[in-house]
């Protein structure tokens, strides 16, 4: 069997529930986890706007100018850009768009890619992205890919931003996700798509702790994360 790393890949489209999952499973698995998204997200917020047409030497200078870091464990994983933790500011949908931009640039996914794995090789981690289980981690122990409808993934955004007392509205969000899955799934580098090998869950019909044990279960019945590794 070819080396397997102690990784977790959670792998889906916007808004199936990547973020709060990841960090209940690193939680039950007792490792850190990184939401990729917010990495991206991150450059986004401090390039600004139009930055995924800026010439790659800038672009290129602009990225190493920020380096990722990761401290705690579980639930309490954070995320830091050189060394300042990275905040809600990147969660807005506005955003969202603008990482999803950035992502098409094949310099920018280089860049991440490489701190992405850097930050694995120090500790086991769970992952979430868009191409951790096809591009990212290839050996990843355990891979998963989530689905849900873009109406499903509208309507659990909404709740979650009026849980949070912001307004919005369903229409609009369906429209947003769609157009952010259109880009993630259709760019010609690391489009957003199942490994071979990924165990595709979906969680249309499924709440949050009917995904995770169907996750957990399946980590458990191969074994666990520190099983088999050469
Ligand atoms: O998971 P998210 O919604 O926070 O991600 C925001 C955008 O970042 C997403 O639409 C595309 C991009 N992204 C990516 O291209 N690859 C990843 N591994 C994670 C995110």
């Amino acid at each position: 069997m070819s080396r397997q790393l102690p990784v977790v890949t959670l792998d889906g489209p916007a808004g199936v529930g990547k973020t709060t999952l990841a960090r209940r499973m690193a939680d039950s698995l007792g490792i850190a986890y990184l939401d990729t998204g917010a990495m991206f997200r991150c450059l986004a917020l401090r390039l600004g706007a139009g930055a995924h047409l800026w010439p790659e030497e800038r672009l290129r200078t602009a990225c190493a100018a920020c380096t990722f870091s990761l401290r705690g464990t579980g639930g309490f994983s954070e995320l830091f850009c050189n060394d300042q933790p990275v905040r809600g500011e990147i969660r807005t949908e506005e955003v969202g768009m603008l990482a999803a931009r950035l992502g098409t640039v094949p310099l920018v996914r280089d860049y991440l890619c490489a701190a992405q794995r850097e930050l694995a090789r120090q500790r086991p981690l769970v992952v979430e992205g868009r191409d951790m289980g096809t591009v990212v981690f290839p050996t990843a122990r355990f891979k998963f890919f989530l689905d849900a409808t873009p109406e499903v993934r509208a309507l659990r955004r909404l709740r979650d931003l009026e849980a949070r007392g912001q307004q919005a509205d369903l229409a609009t969000l369906t429209e947003q996700i769609r157009q952010r899955d259109a880009l993630d799934r259709n760019r010609p580098i690391a489009p957003l798509k199942p490994a071979e090998d990924a165990i595709i869950v979906d969680t249309s019909a499924l709440d949050i702790e009917g995904v995770l044990g169907t996750l957990l279960h399946a980590i458990q019945v191969r074994g666990g994360l520190a099983g088999q590794q050469g």
